[in-house]
């Protein structure tokens, strides 16, 4: 476990939207916390809540058209109720973000430099020369390579991985003390996606900050994160370090993602998509939602909510299997699994 600092405690947050065809719940009853030192990976597949949780952490939910309980501590001030004005000096410079999109961040009509130093100057009193050199050292940090030349480039002069680069610059520019990453390496190849992560993993070290990362992608998670948590149609199912749900997952919809991403580590080359699609928000099956897709639901399945529970060494996960029913199911899958990769 980790064991620096909370930084983010999230309590029963819940989100719903009221539509026209009805109720959304986007996220309903999340509970977590992310330490200095971390990086805290929120995974599940598209639909399931992970971008609402962070828009709501952020504050940026339209409180007319979102429905938020819950609370959200940051270092021990609840996000979810502060003023306006509180959380937007928080936000940006003390939880900083970071987003699939590089333009969400920067405007492509203005030179990297200029932006990097408006962003400064925008939450600190400094002229602008002494801004200009803390850009351009931060540009270095993240492996901008002659960051004084490239300080005066236009967005569209970087490459994608370059972009992507500046914008985690401008990130770390005001020393936040978490930063949240929604899917920053979806748009990217490969090979830019790796040091794109390493990069992370590195800024967390070297900047002592708490990472929340974002994707729906199993394998990013597995490569930086510490702590995981997995999400389905709103809710966590399962929670913990990374060494647990990877290598002891405890829940069905944990072992159908396992399945479905090649291991680089093993010789599995066939991959087992999970059958049908994860449920509209709007009709979410009642009690487990994720039991129409289990192979394993049985009796209390589609009437009892499964209670989130920690079930020892904070590796906690909400499914009716008793602990005994999960180690042999989980052990049968996996061998049938790599028997038919053979
Ligand atoms: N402003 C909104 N109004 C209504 N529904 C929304 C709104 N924002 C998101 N949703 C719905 O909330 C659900 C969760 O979305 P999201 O958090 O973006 O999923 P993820 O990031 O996991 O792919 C989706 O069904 C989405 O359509
Ligand atoms: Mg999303």
């Amino acid at each position: 476990m980790p064991d620096g600092e909370v930084l983010l405690d999230v309590s029963g947050l819940s989100v719903r939207f009221p539509t026209s065809d009805g109720v959304v719940n986007a996220v309903d009853d999340l509970s977590f916390q992310v330490r200095r030192g971390e990086t805290f990976g929120i995974v599940g597949e598209s639909g399931s809540g992970k971008s609402v949780t962070n828009l709501a952490l952020l504050g940026l939910l339209n409180r007319r058209a979102a429905n938020i309980e819950g609370t959200a501590l940051f270092k021990g001030r609840d996000l979810l109720t502060m003023p306006p004005g509180e959380l937007r000096r928080i936000r940006g410079k003390e939880i900083a973000m970071i987003f699939q999109d590089p333009f969400a961040c920067l405007h492509p009509m203005y030179r990297v430099g200029d932006q990097l130093v408006e962003a400064i100057r925008a939450h600190e009193r400094v002229p602008r020369r002494q801004a200009a050199e803390r850009a351009i050292e931060v540009l270095a940090a993240v492996g901008i390579p002659k960051p004084r030349e490239r300080f005066r480039d236009y967005p569209h002069q970087y490459s994608g991985g370059m972009r992507q680069r500046a914008m985690i610059a401008m990130a770390l520019l005001l020393n936040p003390d978490v930063l949240i990453a929604d899917e920053p390496t979806t748009a990217l190849d490969v090979t830019v996606q790796a040091q794109i992560l390493e990069l992370i993993d590195r800024v967390k070290k070297e900047f002592d900050i708490a990472v929340v990362l974002i994707t729906h992608d199993l394998g990013v998670v597995a490569e930086v994160a510490q702590t995981v948590m997995v999400m389905y149609a709103g809710r966590a199912m399962e929670q913990g370090p990374r060494q647990q749900v990877f290598g002891k997952p405890l829940h069905p919809y944990t072992w159908g993602l396992l399945e479905s991403i090649p291991h680089v580590d093993q010789k599995v080359s066939r991959l087992v998509p999970i059958e049908g699609a994860p449920p509209s928000l709007i009709f979410v099956p009642p009690g487990c939602p994720f039991h129409p897709r289990c192979p394993h639901r049985f009796g209390p399945c589609d009437q009892k909510r499964p209670e989130f529970r920690d079930r020892g060494g904070g590796h906690a996960e909400a499914c009716h299997l008793s602990a005994d029913e999960k180690r042999t199911l989980w052990a049968e899958r996996q061998e049938r699994f790599t028997r038919a990769a053979v």
